[in-house]
């Protein structure tokens, strides 16, 4: 599971339907496809690329009841990617987790990429289910991730 495999991925999607017309639904049901569900931040990349607002492409989102919005798995873990985030060492959080979740059973965990979780003064953030997390550690996550029944 590598988080920036998946934002290469999401791009690639994009790219492969953008000039067409009525590119928005091939996109979404090709992300869907690939991804299990639409990741909250494809929406300001896909409005960029087709030239709408994230509310058309969010308000489409959730008009058809096929598309979902979150990931499939059991557990959803996003860690915050962001600026201030990346300068109080989310890239090694991320690899952290990437490590400490390589193996699981699939449909268990998923990892994703965040761009800001408004917890910037208390970097890095991240959301495990819903719940937001300031200043996580990597010791942090090991305990958050024992507490959701993944530790070791
Ligand atoms: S930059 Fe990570 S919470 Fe804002």
């Amino acid at each position: 599971m590598s988080l920036a495999y998946k934002h290469e991925q999401v791009a690639a999607i994009i790219a492969a339907q953008q000039g067409r017309p009525g590119a928005l639904l091939p996109i979404l049901h090709d992300m869907q496809d690939a991804l299990g569900f639409i990741p909250p931040d494809a929406v300001a990349l896909i409005a960029t690329a087709l030239n709408l607002t994230r509310a058309e492409v969010h308000g489409v989102i959730t008009f058809y009841h096929y598309f979902r919005s979150t990931s499939p798995a059991k557990h959803t873990i996003q860690i915050c990617c962001a600026e201030a985030c990346q300068s109080m060492g989310a890239e090694q959080l991320v690899k952290h987790a990437e490590k400490r979740l390589a193996g699981r059973k699939d449909g268990e965990y998923a990892l994703q990429p965040v761009y800001c979780l408004g917890l910037c003064a208390t970097s890095p953030a991240m959301m495990v289910n819903d719940k937001l997390h300031a200043r996580v550690t990597p010791e942090r996550f090991d305990r958050l991730l024992k507490k959701i029944g993944g530790g070791s």
